[in-house]
């Protein structure tokens, strides 16, 4: 998403100026793609013990960071040592530790980082902000939040290096984020006392096997039999998977398509989260990696009414027999369920309820990617009332609910998020984004 926006859409505010990476053969494949798709120069490429470098000799004013997410405190703190700005993909990081080492970094240095939570800009997100803002359902009191995945986006974090909670922090982190960031943006504010439960329980060889399945191929790709099994991943079947994964293999060691029934999974696919708020606002959460249909209910009470939102973003729907012989699965394209659509509806406490319309909108993520990505890249952008723009205390609160979420599956507590870390010692004077509204 990143190097299309810096190098094509966005080719006369950006200049792409060189790329870091483990896998040269990754950096080769875009640099390839780049030069062929649309002429783009080739840029400089540097392996990962080379960052610093890179820095020097490209001078950049900004570093985009979207390595791994255990990786990415790492190269927050080199860039705004070395004097550059941040923007950072979800989650900023993993856990508290890392999370401080960013925060006193930015504040030894006042370099700024974004981190891009592109949900916030989804028009039915900002229509449920509006509708706070706007006081329509008064002080909001009660959050509900059930967030589905289904058998396709949600195996995926179990292919991968997202099912290695060292590496990903977990889904109530790398996921939750998100949806932790949705809450701390709707209700202006940010948690304060966690606690949570979370199991593996569809995921890995265990749980197949206690239903009587047996999946014994390490990986999906050229696996005899994984042809008739709906989790495979054949990376063979794109020319980007191939480039960018299977032809990456021998310089990364990365394997992209690993069995989702396989051994050494150590995150959660089943998580339930209760949460209270520095503003009062209690939250209940829950999180499943492996539905029949993937999408949200978010509902927020208030003193003077509800606002609920709905969206169904499809199944996990194997086209045909061919493509299931090929291991190609399809997410839907739209509902296939008949009346099922997205809808936000406004409760007055006492009061007719109100259907709100929904904005249309085109583009990854329900729109969220076009929108982040112009305020990011174009200049002069109009000051935002919404405040989307998330920053390193942004990133911060969403982050520390899911560490803190993780830390009570642990230790069966409740736990008091600023044992970990006290965010209010780094709310200086910059006071932006949602901390205006808190
Ligand atoms: N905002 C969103 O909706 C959204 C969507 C997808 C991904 N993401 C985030 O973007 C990031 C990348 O996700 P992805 O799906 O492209 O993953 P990916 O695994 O395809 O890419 C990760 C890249 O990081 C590289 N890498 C690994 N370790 C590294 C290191 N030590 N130093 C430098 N590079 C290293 C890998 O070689 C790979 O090129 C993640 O943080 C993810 O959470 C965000």
């Amino acid at each position: 998403m990143f190097i299309e926006a810096a190098s094509k859409t966005y080719v006369r505010h950006a200049d792409l100026v060189g790329f870091c990476d483990i896998s040269q053969a990754r950096m080769n494949y875009w640099n390839q793609r780049m030069r062929e798709g649309y002429s783009h120069p080739v840029v400089p490429t540097y392996l990962a013990g080379q960052f610093d470098r890179m820095i020097t000799e490209t001078q950049p004013d900004v570093v985009i960071v979207a390595s791994m997410d255990s990786t990415h405190h790492h190269y927050i703190v080199h860039s705004v040592e070395l004097g550059c700005d941040v923007i950072c993909e979800k989650p900023m990081t993993i856990d508290e530790q890392k999370a401080k080492a960013v925060l006193d970094a930015v504040a030894r240095t006042g370099r700024k980082v974004t981190v891009t939570f592109n949900y916030r800009y989804v028009p039915s997100v900002t229509l449920v902000r509006d509708m706070v803002m706007s006081g329509r359902i008064g002080t909001p009191l009660a959050v509900d939040l059930m967030w589905t995945l289904n058998t396709s986006h949600g195996a995926d974090y179990f292919r991968r290096w997202h099912r290695e909670k060292d590496k990903s922090g977990g889904l109530l982190v790398h996921k939750a984020t998100h949806h932790f960031d949705l809450v701390n943006f709707w209700v202006g504010s940010y948690p304060q006392t966690v606690f949570a439960m979370g199991d593996l329980k569809f995921y890995g060889r265990t749980n197949a096997a206690n239903r009587g399945e047996h999946y014994e191929y390490d990986r999906y790709t050229d696996a005899p039999g994984a042809g008739k099994d709906p989790f495979a991943f054949d990376l063979r079947r794109l020319e980007e998977l191939r480039g960018l994964y299977l032809d990456a293999e021998a310089d990364s060691g990365y394997i992209r398509d690993r069995n989702v029934f396989g051994d050494n999974i150590t995150i959660e696919d089943t998580m339930a989260v209760i949460a209270r708020y520095h503003n009062g606002v209690q939250l209940s959460y829950s999180l499943v990696a492996y539905s029949p249909w993937e999408g949200l209910r978010a509902c927020i009470t208030g003193t003077k009414g509800r606002i609920e939102l709905f969206e169904y973003h499809g199944s996990h729907v194997i086209v045909d027999e061919a493509d299931k012989q090929l291991g190609n699965e399809r997410r839907s394209e739209g509902p296939e369920v008949p009346g099922i659509g997205n809808f936000a509806v406004y409760y007055p406490m006492f009061g007719k309820p109100v259907e709100l319309k929904i904005p249309e909108a085109s583009g990854g993520h329900g729109g969220g990617d076009r929108l982040i990505l112009e305020q990011l890249f174009l200049p002069n952008q109009p000051a935002d009332r919404y405040c989307r723009q998330a920053d390193h205390i942004d990133g911060a609160a969403s982050i520390l609910l899911g560490i803190a979420a993780n830390r009570s599956i642990e230790t069966g507590q409740p736990v008091d998020v600023r044992q970990l870390l006290n965010l209010e010692e780094y709310r200086g004077k910059d006071v932006g984004g949602v901390r205006a509204s808190a």
